[in-house]
């Protein structure tokens, strides 16, 4: 079994991706949503989340652990890896490929206060951004409204516009999702930004990592379940974001 977790119900975009790819693989979603959002909270919060969370799967038999989360894995992955055996898949900023592919030489991040402050998403910025001008923004109200279930329409557009308007000003070229729970405003992202813009949403490179990292095990025995449990009573948009 594979274990994905989230601070809710966004690291079903990365879910999403990780079925496509392994289809035959049985998987637990466990979203954190009584503690979301983990964007403005204390790392040390969200690595003992992050624990709690961890040993709830090793319990349940998974193999391996996909961080789903921008957020946690800022804060809690070098935890993890130090503290527990199991292999631990955490999102990787995919600010990389953006600055490779600009062409106006502005890109634009889309992420949450936890994640820009992360030691992981500032060495990478240092290493790959060179000439390139990366305009940061924190996607103040998104996830609050994907966890909602509200994914369009006047108010997601009027949150989305204040995100973006500052990068497209600055003449970015490329957007890059730098938390999970954006891919479901991608629609809403692409075509407020215009044809000009590329959203980069890492989620298929992440769920590739995940299955590199299982072909060194024996193949699957699965039967290509999911069960959806969460620390929160209502899972009814988890289980209507899952169908999408
Ligand atoms: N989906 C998460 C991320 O990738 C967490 C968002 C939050 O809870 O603030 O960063």
């Amino acid at each position: 079994m594979i274990g994905v977790y989230d601070s809710g119900v966004g690291g079903l975009s990365v879910w999403k991706e990780l079925v496509s790819l392994m289809p035959d693989e049985d998987y637990v979603y466990y979203s954190d949503a009584a503690f979301c959002p983990y964007g403005p909270k204390d790392p040390s919060f969200i690595v003992e989340r992050a624990c709690a969370v961890t040993d709830f799967f090793i319990e349940k038999g998974c193999k391996l652990i996909v961080v789903a989360c921008n957020t946690a894995t800022a804060a809690a992955i070098t935890h993890l890896r130090a503290h527990y055996e199991i292999p631990f898949v955490g999102m990787e900023p995919a600010i990389k490929p953006a600055i490779l592919h600009s062409r106006s030489g502005v890109v634009g991040v889309l992420a949450t206060a936890g994640t820009f402050k992360g030691k992981l998403y500032l060495s990478t910025l240092a290493r790959f951004s060179g000439e390139v001008k990366v305009v940061e923004h924190v996607g103040e109200g998104l996830v609050e409204t994907v966890e909602k279930g509200v994914l369009d329409g006047p108010e997601v557009e009027g949150l989305v516009h204040r995100c973006i308007d500052p990068m497209l000003e600055a003449g970015a070229d490329h957007i890059v999702l730098g938390c999970t729970h954006y891919p479901f405003l991608q629609p809403v992202i692409e075509r407020l930004a215009g044809p000009y813009v590329t959203v980069v949403n890492p989620a298929p490179a992440v769920a590739r990592q995940a299955m590199r990292l299982l072909k060194k095990e024996e193949p699957s025995q699965g039967k290509g379940s999911t069960e959806f449990c969460s620390s929160a009573e209502d899972i009814s948009v988890l289980l209507r974001l899952s169908q999408m």
